[in-house]
């Protein structure tokens, strides 16, 4: 069957579409009835079935005899070491750290943080929480301590797993001491803490809290893996919302294991077997769909890579794991792209590297600029698909299916809606706008499996945020248009949140920290158009009446509490003082406006500006710090 076919086959009968599908995992307990709308607007997917989810993305293939199947492979270019780990070797790391989970306590629903770089043990002790029922909750390396800190207190896991230190390109990020601060912020406090200790920067660690990991593991017993609801969660995952509390992204286990599996054949068209590499961090959702879960349920090798597109050692880093590990399907951010364009703009270096087994790049995460489409279409000579999803979804909402067969689909656009995704395009009184015209993207309840079945402990936050401005749908935050062929366009966030690298931040958290900062009398942050990340953060502080200390000063104090507060992934370089800010009459800062004069795109004078004079004092305060950049 082909696309059209397969999604009109969904929309006749979607329930039965997603039962068949369940049937493609294992399950203790099969599915009955595919949905609960009993308690509608919010839906359960497959209730009273149980199954495992480490069962399906680890044991069975074992039990399939396909144990000396690679599972991991970790290429880490910061160390420079491969390692591979098979399906039964993986079994056998995480049955065992499963059972010295369970044998400190750890059982099915508690929560367990994990703070680690890009290394097998991170998918390990992802998969160990999954085997017992324990509900992980990964938080990016990239986030301070006092982000972990926030994590920590939402969540209340009673164990936080850890590595003792990342690894960037020249510099060694210790960990230990972001996690030790963040506890000690935090209120909750874990029973304890398991470190592996990397050798190129051990920890100390803390008497009876911190254990480190090989002696944890070393007389373990391992467990088998214990049967959960389908509605179970599997993890809970933190992603930015308008304010610098994020949003607990909570994924029912039995939905998550079918829509992937139902993805990895149909989207991304890969087999069994086959290496699938997604070059993403297990730190956000594209991690944990297609490093972690996706590749493993469906029976492939899944490649770990510990290492940046560009300088490690060099832009031709992405070709040589291609090459080396026989990838058949690439999944990253445009913003990689824009990174190895900029440094080898004739893609010299992929001529160096025999990637022939390379049958598709997907790119996600921002924007696919059609330069940057364009350009890895002509270099790679394989398809080059967008496709446009977010944390919530947990897979993909719009995309063009390899596995399906291709459909037409113009640069600039993610494609088509997957089985599951009713898209509609609504005006702000949730009327259906006509093909063209921009509007709030949203999507018809109910959401497919594998998406969000709530916030965590959060349930009337969940309401406001997504179900409540369009009854009936699901408000994604982006808006956009679909054209006359259904083919969806995604323009622009509605809320606060901006996209930095492939990063989605909050300039509402950004503003919290700027606030705190005690010459700051009111400030606001933007995203700016940037070349390489495609957009980056940009402050606008006023200071207090009679505060004469020196504005670079102030600026440079500001930038260091954005990166101590939130951490080096918010990427926030650019503030400037301003004398006030542009705002409605009603006092609502202009940050589209704002945004708008940083790009150097044109404007409209809102009609409800209090004070028009102000966007000339924003343009030339932009202009000193070099905005619109080029
Ligand atoms: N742990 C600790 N620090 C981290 C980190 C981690 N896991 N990941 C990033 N950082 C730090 C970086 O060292 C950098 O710090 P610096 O300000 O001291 O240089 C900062 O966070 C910003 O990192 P990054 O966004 O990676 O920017 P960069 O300028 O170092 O590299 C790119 C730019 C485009 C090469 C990089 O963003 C990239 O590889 N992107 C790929 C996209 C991606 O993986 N997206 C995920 C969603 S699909
Ligand atoms: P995240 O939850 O971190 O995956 O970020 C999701 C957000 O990133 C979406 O809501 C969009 O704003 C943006 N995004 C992701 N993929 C795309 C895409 N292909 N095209 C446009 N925007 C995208």
């Amino acid at each position: 069957m082909g696309y059209r076919e397969t999604y009109a086959a969904w929309k006749a009968d979607p329930e039965g579409f997603w039962l068949r599908e369940a049937a493609r995992i294992d399950w203790t307990v099969p599915p009955r009835q595919a949905l609960d709308g009993t308690r509608a607007p919010i839906y359960h997917w497959y209730p009273g079935a149980e199954m495992n989810t480490c069962w399906n993305a680890v044991d069975r293939h074992v039990e399939a005899g396909h144990g000396g199947r690679i599972a991991l492979i970790h290429d880490s270019p910061v160390t420079g070491s491969i390692s591979r780990i098979t399906y039964a070797e993986l079994r056998e790391r995480v049955a065992r750290l499963a059972g010295a989970l369970a044998a400190r306590g750890v059982g099915r629903g508690d929560r367990v943080v994990i703070y680690m770089p890009m290394v097998p043990e991170a998918v390990e002790a992802m998969l160990a929480c999954a085997r017992i029922g324990a509900i992980h909750s990964v938080v990016f390396g990239g986030f301070a301590a006092h982000e972990l800190a926030v994590r920590i207190d939402d969540a209340r896991p009673k164990c936080i797993l850890a590595g003792s230190c990342g690894i960037e390109p020249g510099r060694i990020v210790r960990y230990k001491p972001l996690l030790d601060a963040a506890i000690a912020e935090a209120s909750h406090k874990p029973d304890f803490c398991v470190i592996l200790q990397r050798p190129k920067e051990p920890a100390e660690l803390v008497e009876g809290r911190d254990h480190d990991w090989r002696d944890f593991v070393a007389g373990a017993e391992p467990v088998p893996c214990l049967p959960v609801a389908a509605t179970d969660p599997v993890y809970i995952l933190y992603t930015s919302g308008t304010t610098g509390q994020p949003k607990g992204v909570v994924r029912p286990a039995g939905g998550h294991a079918v829509a992937l599996h139902w993805s990895m054949e149909n989207i991304y068209g890969v087999k069994p077997g086959e290496v699938f590499w997604a070059a993403s961090d297990v730190g956000w959702v594209v991690g944990h769909s297609y490093i972690v879960y996706a590749p493993l349920i469906y029976g492939c090798s899944t490649v770990v890579f510990e290492g940046k597109p560009v300088g490690t050692p060099d832009a031709g880093t992405y070709w040589r794991v291609i090459q080396d590990h026989r990838v058949s399907v690439l999944f990253t951010a445009p913003t990689a792209f824009r990174a190895i364009k900029r440094e080898d703009p004739e893609g010299r270096l992929i001529g160096r590297h025999d990637i022939s087994s390379l049958r598709a790049l997907f790119l996600a995460g921002e924007r696919a600029d059609p330069d940057t489409l364009a350009w890895a279409e002509a270099r790679l000579g394989v398809p080059v698909i967008d496709h446009w999803w977010q944390t919530e979804t947990g897979w993909a909402i719009a995309a063009n299916p390899l596995g399906l067969g291709l459909v037409p689909v113009p640069h600039g656009s993610p494609g088509v809606p997957m089985p599951g995704y009713e898209i509609a395009v609504l005006d702000p009184q949730g009327r259906p706008v006509p093909p063209g015209h921009l509007g709030a993207i949203a999507i018809r309840l109910p959401l497919p499996p594998g998406a969000l079945s709530g916030l965590w402990g959060a349930e009337e936050r969940f309401r406001r945020s997504y179900l409540s401005s369009f009854p009936g749908h699901y408000e994604t935050g982006d808006a956009g248009y679909l054209d006359e062929e259904g083919r969806v366009f995604v323009m622009a966030r509605t809320d606060d949140v901006i996209n930095v690298a492939g990063h989605r931040l909050s300039t509402g958290a950004m503003e919290e920290v700027l606030a705190s900062h005690p010459d700051v009398a009111e400030c606001a942050v933007i995203g700016a158009r940037d070349p390489l990340k495609g957009q980056v953060p940009v402050g606008f502080l006023c200071l207090n009446a009679g505060c004469n200390r020196p504005e670079a000063e102030i600026v440079r104090e500001c930038v260091a509490l954005v990166r101590e507060r939130i951490g080096p992934v918010a990427a926030f370089r650019d503030a400037v003082v301003v004398a006030r800010l542009p705002k409605t009459r009603s006092g609502k800062v202009l940050r589209g406006t704002m945004a708008k004069i940083a790009d150097g795109e044109a404007w409209k004078m809102p009609a409800t500006i209090d004070d028009p004079a102000i966007l000339d004092e924003i343009a030339a305060a932009l202009a000193r710090i070099g905005y619109p950049r080029a």
